[in-house]
């Protein structure tokens, strides 16, 4: 099975990039499963329903999130309604939706799982304990097991991904929207990225103004943050192949998009 990993995509010029690029990338790549992060989706903050829509129109087959989930009230009245929105599994046990779901083609199943860090990030339930019971639980499935953990520290990231080594297909870490240069294959056949990276504007800060956020950086005073709607934009992704067997890992590569780093077919 082929997998493409969109990182974290933030509002219209995020959106605007996969729906520009997916088309390209389909036909590089030939993905039998698309999955995207969507927490910062709309106006940087959550998701609607008409964009949660458009994503999986434009492909995606599964949209993952964050600690910007619940950003946008909207995603209350239609998360329990589909199997593929998935927000972090280790939140409360009281929230709505869920933090694993399955996705099959072409008779090839696989698993995707949510998680949220805790460092330097709002106190959540354990991740690592909620993903050996969730690998349990996928393992009777499938073999085939991703994991968008979405977390602050490259330190907990690197760790989740030493955790789940020999157990998930794949772990890609998100949240910090800047990508890093450490994908590889673990020694027990984890495909492993502490950040995938961001999908929007590319000459900001994290995908906000930048004038807003060097405001609130020297002044310590509230400001609203905002994404631009113009502007060069960029779109970060990761591309596995994955053994539909053993589940484990056969390749991996980060897909970096940007006016410096241009689309090669
Ligand atoms: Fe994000
Ligand atoms: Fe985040």
């Amino acid at each position: 099975m082929k997998v493409l990993f969109i990182g974290d995509i933030v509002g219209s010029p995020g959106r605007e990039m996969v729906f520009d690029y997916l088309p390209r990338l389909k036909k590089k790549y030939a993905p039998d499963v698309i999955i995207a992060n969507g927490e910062n989706a709309a106006s940087g903050r959550g998701i609607t329903k008409a964009i949660f829509d458009d994503l999986l129109r434009a492909g995606v087959d599964v949209v993952t999130m964050g600690n910007h989930t619940w950003d946008h009230k909207e995603i209350f009245d239609f998360i329990d309604d589909t199997d593929y929105l998935i927000r972090p599994a280790n939140f409360s046990k009281e929230a709505p939706g869920k933090g694993m779901t399955t996705i099959t083609r072409n008779g090839v199943t696989l698993s995707v799982i949510n998680l949220h860090g805790r460092t330097f990030l709002p106190p959540h339930d354990d991740p690592f304990t909620t993903a050996n019971a969730l690998m349990e639980e996928a393992k009777q499935i499938s073999p085939l097991v991703f994991v968008d953990f979405h977390a602050e520290a490259t330190s907990e990231k690197i760790a989740m991904g030493w955790h789940l080594d020999g157990r998930a297909s794949v772990v890609v870490g998100t949240h910090t929207h800047v990508q890093t240069a450490d994908d590889r294959i673990l020694p027990q056949g984890t495909a492993y990225i502490t950040d995938v990276g961001m999908t929007g504007p590319y000459d900001e800060i994290l995908g906000m103004k930048k004038e807003d956020v060097l405001y609130r950086f020297q002044t310590n005073l509230p400001v609203r943050f905002e994404v631009p709607k113009k502007g060069r934009a960029q779109l970060n992704a990761i591309f596995a192949e994955l053994d539909n067997n053993s589940g484990k890992a056969l390749s991996v590569s980060r897909i970096a998009i940007n006016e410096d780093r241009p689309f090669i077919v």
